[in-house]
C-alpha cells in the first residue's frame, strides 16, 4: 500500500508500507523527521502525527492509553502517537500531516 506524508514543508512524501507495520516503523525506515523516543512505547508522545481527516476514517481507534497519553499532551483533534497506530489493508492512500 501506500501512504503519503504531508510534511513541513508542504511537500509530499509517498511510501510503500505493509499491513501490520506501525506508522513509526513506516517513518523509520523512509527517513521522515519523526522520532520515536520511547521506541514505540507510547509514553513520550514525541512521534505524533496528525491524520488527515479523510483518512480518519480507515485508521484503527485510539486505546484507552493512547488517550490518556495524548490528552496528557493536550494533543489536537486528529493527533495520534505513529507508533500505536497499526495499517491495516484499509490504509492504502493513507494521508499522515507531520506537526
Ligand atoms: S515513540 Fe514514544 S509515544 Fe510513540
Amino acid at each position: 500500500m501506500q501512504v503519503f506524508f504531508i510534511l513541513n514543508d508542504g511537500q509530499e512524501k509517498i511510501v510503500e508500507a505493509q499491513a501490520g507495520a506501525t506508522l513509526l516503523d513506516v517513518i523509520s525506515e523512509n527517513g521522515i523527521p519523526v522520532i520515536g523516543v520511547c521506541s514505540g512505547s507510547g509514553v513520550c508522545a514525541s512521534c505524533q502525527v496528525k491524520i488527515a481527516p479523510e483518512s480518519a476514517p480507515s485508521v484503527q481507534p485510539p486505546s484507552n492509553q493512547e488517550l490518556d497519553v495524548l490528552e496528557m499532551f493536550q494533543a489536537d483533534d486528529g493527533v495520534r502517537l505513529a507508533c500505536q497506530v497499526t495499517l491495516t489493508e484499509q490504509n492504502d492512500g493513507l494521508r499522515v500531516i507531520l506537526l
